[in-house]
Parts: structure tokens; C-alpha cells; sequence
């Protein structure tokens, strides 16, 4: 038998690392595209390394692998970075994906293809659950480059016939993710009061806001599903369905800790305008693809604080 071949872009990050455990397991053949290089060790059959908005070079190795499968993951993912970070996220997001659907589409490759969205790009909605038809008024830079993205991603659909599925995933989390993101900056702090390398005062922005968490782990798997379930221009929500204050995870945190830990607002964490609450409906998905999470929220957050207790 052939084995199916699935390019993962963006392959040195978080994400991606762990989407190549669960397709590796299935014994596919698994192709990165960094910019840096580097790949979770071992399971890439190669590892390309390019900038995704370089449109002749992704084009050329798109024709080099032929893929079956293109899991574009490579852009700017941190909201807060984006408000300093303009042009970049724009130019990664929406000219990377455009470098993946242009090459595609000329190549005229079979292939199937998941642009990665993000649920920042409802903006203030006022709805919880939001579902899928909602209007788009991101209020970030980096929802906007990711609104941009997905209706590039739709035009190619219904103009030239590309096999691209869009998701909106909501905020996600697991061992290996960058501490520019909440739970893995409050577990690494709290790892590192652990050690004795950092006063008991955890430095935090926002803490009223209500997000919609899923561990990546469940998360790659929806991706994976939804290669082969979803329909063609269609959107999914990937969440698990229900809110929970950034105050409350901090408290399970310092709860799995058992120490005495005080709080202090550092203003540059602060952003200019955020949504205060963003959970998502996950019923679509649900139905297209038969996916819900399994791994429980507590089972996450104690997972990435052990995993900075082994890595500060
Ligand atoms: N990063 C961070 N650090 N965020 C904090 C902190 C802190 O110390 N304190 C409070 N927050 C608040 C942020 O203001 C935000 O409201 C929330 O915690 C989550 O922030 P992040 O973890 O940085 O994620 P995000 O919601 O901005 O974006 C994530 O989710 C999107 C989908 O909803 C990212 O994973 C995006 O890539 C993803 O598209």
C-alpha cells in the first residue's frame, strides 16, 4: 500500500509537534516546513526549511513531496505579540496561506487542505456559545490576519475547486507550549517559585476574561478527523464547549502547588481591547466528525505544570 503523505507546516512548534505523534502513530508518511527547521524528533520523514510566504519556493516543494495532505499550522499565533507585531502577522498569516493554496491550486494537486483560523477571529460576541455562522469583527491584529486568511482559504474553494477545510480553534494547551501563552506562563512561573528561582508573586494580565480551553492533544485529533469528515469551504469551531475565568486556572494551579503564591498585575500584559468572554459551540464538529474532547481540563493543567517542573 502506498502511504499517504501529509505535510505539516509550521513543524518546529507546539502544535505541530504533536499532530506528527498522533499521524505518526497511523504510520503515515509525515513531511515539516519550518522556517527554523527542526521537527518533533525522529518522526518527520523530512523537514523543509522555507518561509511560508516565499510562494516559488513552497511551490516547488509542494511539487517535490506531492502531498495527500497539507495541515497548514506555520503563522504568528500570539495575540498579545501581535498588537507590537503588525506587518508581520498580517504578511506570515495571510501571505503564508496564500503560498499553500496558490501552490495547490496551480499544481493542481489532489489534495486536501486544514487552514488553521482561530475563534479571535469572532471578536467581541456577546453570544456563548458562538456558532460558526456568527458575524466576524475581530478586534486583534492577529484575528484579523487570521479573518483574512479564511476567506482567502474560501475563494480558492469556490473559485478554483481547492479541497481546503477551515477551523476556528479556540484556546489550547499541553506540555510544549510556549510561555507566551496563559497557562503555560502561569505554570512556569509557578514551577520556577517551586525552585526557589523566582519570588512568590506571579505577575499576570487579565484575569476576568472566560475562555474556551482544549487540550492540543484533542485538538490535533479533530484536526485529523476533520481531514477526512469535513466538507470542502466548510468552517468547524475546535473547542470543548464551555468557559472558564483565567483567574480560575490560575487558581488550579497555585492549588496544585500548595504554596503560598500572591498575584501581581504586570501592566505590559494588558492588552489594548479584548474579547471578555469567547466560548464556542464544538455541535458541528460534533456532528461532521463524531469528535469531542476527552482529556479533562485538570488533567491538562497538571500536565503542563510537570512539565515545567522537568524544564526550568
Ligand atoms: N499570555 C498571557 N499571559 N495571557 C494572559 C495573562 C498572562 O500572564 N494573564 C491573563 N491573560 C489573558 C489574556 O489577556 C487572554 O485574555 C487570555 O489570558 C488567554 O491569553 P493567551 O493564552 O495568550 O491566548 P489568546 O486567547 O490570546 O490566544 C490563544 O487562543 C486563540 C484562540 O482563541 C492562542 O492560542 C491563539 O493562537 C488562538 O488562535
Amino acid at each position: 500500500m502506498i502511504p499517504v503523505k501529509a505535510l505539516i507546516t509550521g513543524s518546529s512548534g507546539f502544535v505541530a509537534g504533536h499532530l506528527a505523534d498522533y499521524l505518526y502513530r497511523s504510520n503515515g508518511e509525515i513531511y515539516g516546513l519550518s522556517w527554523e527547521g527542526g521537527g518533533a524528533g525522529g518522526k518527520f520523514k523530512k523537514v523543509y526549511v522555507a518561509d511560508v510566504r516565499d510562494e516559488h519556493k513552497i511551490k516547488e516543494i509542494l511539487n517535490e513531496i506531492r502531498p495527500d495532505y497539507v495541515y497548514h499550522l506555520a503563522g504568528v499565533s500570539s495575540v498579545g505579540r501581535s498588537w507590537k507585531n503588525l506587518r508581520e502577522t498580517l504578511e506570515v498569516n495571510m501571505f503564508g496561506a496564500l503560498s499553500i493554496l496558490a501552490g495547490v491550486c496551480e499544481l493542481g494537486l489532489p489534495c486536501r487542505v486544514l487552514i488553521v483560523g482561530s475563534a479571535e477571529e469572532y471578536g467581541i460576541t456577546g453570544a456563548h456559545p458562538v456558532e460558526e455562522d456568527h458575524p466576524l469583527h475581530p478586534v486583534s491584529p492577529y484575528g484579523l490576519s487570521k479573518m483574512a486568511q479564511e476567506l482567502l482559504a474560501r475563494q480558492y474553494v469556490s473559485a478554483y475547486g481547492v479541497d481546503a477545510v477551515l477551523v476556528r480553534p479556540f484556546n489550547h494547551i499541553g506540555p510544549g507550549q510556549s510561555p507566551d501563552f496563559v497557562v503555560s506562563d502561569f505554570a512556569r512561573q509557578v514551577a520556577r517559585i517551586e525552585k526557589g528561582l523566582q519570588e512568590p508573586v506571579l505577575e499576570v494580565g487579565n484575569l476576568d476574561v472566560i475562555r474556551d480551553f482544549t487540550d492540543v492533544r484533542d485538538v490535533v485529533r479533530a484536526y485529523a478527523e476533520l481531514m477526512q469528515h469535513g466538507k470542502a469551504g466548510e468552517v468547524y469551531n475546535v473547542c470543548a464547549g464551555s468557559g472558564v475565568s483565567i483567574r480560575a486556572v490560575l487558581d488550579i494551579l497555585i492549588s496544585l502547588s500548595g504554596r503560598e503564591i500572591s498575584v501581581r498585575i504586570d501592566e505590559r500584559k494588558l492588552r489594548p481591547v479584548e474579547n471578555p468572554v469567547l466560548v464556542g459551540s464544538n455541535e458541528k464538529i460534533c456532528r461532521a466528525a463524531g469528535w469531542r474532547p476527552q482529556i479533562a481540563m485538570a488533567e491538562s493543567l497538571a500536565g503542563v505544570l510537570n512539565h515545567w517542573r522537568k524544564n526550568v
